[in-house]
């Protein structure tokens, strides 16, 4: 579905011109659940900001269903971006002054002026899903940890994108509430949706069904975990 060849990714570290991904080969199948373990600094960010588009490669091929996304301007990028992925974060960065409601609907307020009806009554039944049905109309702030994860994940839903790319998701959260975002995760995954997720926490690698392992810039293994 998604696949990554040779790619190579430099970044301007302390005025060096710094390989940060030395020729990372992967690739994600449909329906696939993949963690992407590795030490701080080893490219895993990196990594998933080049395979959810976010940034460009220096070398090496990004094909996703068939197309070369490679060479594509970068408003066909964003376009494809925006239907079909969906990023959450360490941090939820929600909007402290929308409601709950409102921030799982901001994908759709970027593109039109009014949002429509249909968007709202999907972005109900997002909130429903991460069980936040009954929260809708409070603020972020009133919330906890967890569940303003929560809101991250319904609104990255709201667009029915194909990959979920989760960037250390349970990283703010202490351990039983990192479990129940995991097991949220668990269960999209199950419903369809292919998740790459970058994770410091073995058991939460462990929900995946396979891992790759960067070190220094290189997938150095990939094991696939016992089901
Ligand atoms: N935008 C950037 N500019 C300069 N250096 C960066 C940038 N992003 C990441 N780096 C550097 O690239 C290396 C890999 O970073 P990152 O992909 O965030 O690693 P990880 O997520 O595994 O901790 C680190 O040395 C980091 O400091
Ligand atoms: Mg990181």
């Amino acid at each position: 579905m998604l696949s990554a060849s040779n790619i190579v990714k430099h970044f301007d570290i302390g005025g060096a011109r710094t390989p940060v991904l030395r020729e990372v080969s992967v690739d994600i199948e449909q329906g696939e659940f993949v963690a992407v373990v590795g030490r701080s600094g080893s490219g895993k960010t990196t990594l998933l900001n080049v395979l959810s588009t976010l940034i460009r490669p220096d070398a090496g091929v990004l094909r996703y269903r068939d197309e070369d996304l490679t060479g594509l301007a970068d408003q066909r990028l964003n376009t494809l971006r925006q239907s079909d992925f969906a990023v959450i974060f360490q941090f939820h960065h929600l909007l402290p002054y929308l409601t709950v409601l409102e921030n799982s609907l901001l994908p759709f307020m970027r593109s039109v002026r009014t949002v429509p009806r249909a968007a709202t009554e999907r972005a109900r039944r997002c909130l429903d899903r991460v069980g936040l049905a009954d929260k809708a109309d409070r603020l972020p702030g009133s919330l906890s940890g967890g569940e303003q994860q929560r809101v991250a994940i319904a609104r990255a839903l709201v667009k029915d994108s194909k990959v979920l790319f989760a960037d250390e998701p349970t990283g703010s959260l202490d351990k039983g509430t990192g479990g129940e975002i995991m097991a949220l995760l668990a269960d999209l995954h199950r419903d369809g949706l292919t998740v790459v997720m970058v994770t410091h926490d073995p058991d939460y690698a462990a929900m995946a069904g396979r891992t790759i392992y960067l070190e220094d810039g290189r997938v150095v293994a990939m094991a696939a975990c016992p089901a």
